[in-house]
């Protein structure tokens, strides 16, 4: 199934950069052409001679010379598929960063493939903080991330870090090639706040960064899903292979998502401000000394989750939406599956840090009960929803 697919292998330093021998072999068994490039610390392990040989291609291991022959771009736009085998702490945190300091990194900025990364190193590294806001990033960009295993290292140690074994990762790369299982599905996604204007300068908002919603776009765009995201306000960046569609207003991001119709599924992790001042001014109100503080009439902004739920012959298929509890939080969740006419429910207790922060602990709530997902990074949250919601639209 891999054969005429073209595989460009990266391989960094680490010991267990001998096995990228290996999966060139089963790589080339398949029919796929490969070609590799070898990075300063890949050639302390393997030699370039070993790889030539297995790849029957000339290996490249140098900007400068690759720059004299076929250059960096051609080479980032010749593969189906970048693989990162095994892909180093030290190549994963270039990658996070956008550095571009030898040919690996060059063509890894340039190629518009999929990128996929096997990591492989101790396991006090791949657990360090840096390295873990690094796959976080990475995995927000829809980078494909295989392994690492837990298992013996090559120091007396044991623990997550281990390069997955040849054979797991020959079958990685068939899925990353193969459609994605949202593959000819639409997916719209509420992200971000609302801005509610009070007057030109003033605004009424609720807390989100939009990490959350920003992951599930990027987690579904990786298996295959066309995906609109509608978000508010953020800082967040867009979401590779997603179509960002920005607003302010709760009544805008209604607007948007009712264009964005029809949509297989449609998930809405947004912090919809619940009202809107009744009349924003159109001028800046001032300051009077001495006067009373104006008051502020409110009006009920519309409910997007509830309008999707109950859109009739336009309603998605399937209809997530999020519930942010500080107490009660799964019976306040069941309720509200329940009131707003949605099919799930993900609800996470925001009495912590999970506002702005980067792990989420939630629960999810189908019709067939409760589910309690450990804390984990809210990408690792957004990988299992998406993988979540591909078995339900399969
Ligand atoms: O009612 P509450 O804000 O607690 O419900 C949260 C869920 O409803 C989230 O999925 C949020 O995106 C959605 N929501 C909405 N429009 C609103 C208010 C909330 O889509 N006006």
């Amino acid at each position: 199934m891999l054969a005429g697919r073209r595989i460009l292998l990266i391989v960094s330093g680490s010991i267990a950069a001998y096995k990228a021998l290996e999966l060139t072999r089963l790589l080339r068994k398949e029919g796929a052409q490969v070609m590799a490039v070898l990075t300063a610390g890949g050639a302390r392990f393997v030699t370039k001679e070993a790889l030539a040989a297995i790849t029957g291609e000339r290996v490249h291991d140098d900007l400068w010379a690759a720059e004299a022959e076929i250059g960096h771009i051609r080479l980032a736009r010749w593969p189906d598929l970048v693989a990162v085998v095994p892909a180093s702490a030290d190549l994963l945190a270039k990658m996070a960063q956008g550095l571009t300091d030898d040919l690996a990194t060059c063509v890894l900025l340039a190629t518009r493939a999929k990128v996929m990364v096997a990591p492989a190193m101790n396991p006090a590294m791949w657990g360090h903080a840096a390295t873990r806001a690094n796959m976080a990033t990475l995995l927000a960009r829809g980078v494909l991330v295989a392994g690492p295993e837990d298992g013996p290292m090559a120091e007396p140690e044991s623990g997550p870090g281990r390069l997955m074994e040849p054979e797991r990762l020959l079958g990685s790369i068939r899925t990353a090639l193969a459609a994605g299982p949202l593959a000819g599905k639409h997916l719209l996604v509420t992200s971000g706040p609302t801005h509610e204007p009070i007057d030109p300068v003033r605004y009424i908002a609720n807390r989100s960064s939009g990490k959350q919603g920003h992951a599930i776009a990027a987690a579904l765009a990786a298996l295959g899903a066309r995906v609109t995201l509608v978000s508010g306000p953020v800082a967040q960046p867009d979401p590779a292979l997603v179509t960002v569609a920005r607003v302010e207003s709760a009544r805008e991001m209604l607007a948007a998502c009712e264009a964005a119709l029809p949509a297989d599924a449609a998930i809405c992790a947004a912090a919809v401000a619940d009202w809107r001042t009744a009349r924003a001014a159109d001028q800046k109100m001032k300051k009077v000394p001495g006067a009373v503080p104006p008051p502020l009439e409110l009006a009920l902004n519309p409910d997007i989750l509830a309008t999707l739920s109950a859109a009739g012959p336009k309603r998605p298929g399937l209809v997530v939406g999020f519930a942010a509890e500080t107490e009660k939080v799964v019976e306040n969740a069941v309720a509200k599956r329940a009131k707003k006419g949605c099919d799930w429910i993900v609800a996470n207790d925001v009495s912590g840090d999970v506002m702005g922060g980067s792990e989420n602990a939630v629960h999810l709530v189908t019709e067939n009960g409760v589910e309690d997902w450990p804390r984990m990074a809210k990408e690792e949250v957004a990988r299992r929803l998406a993988a979540r919601i591909a078995e339900a639209l399969a």
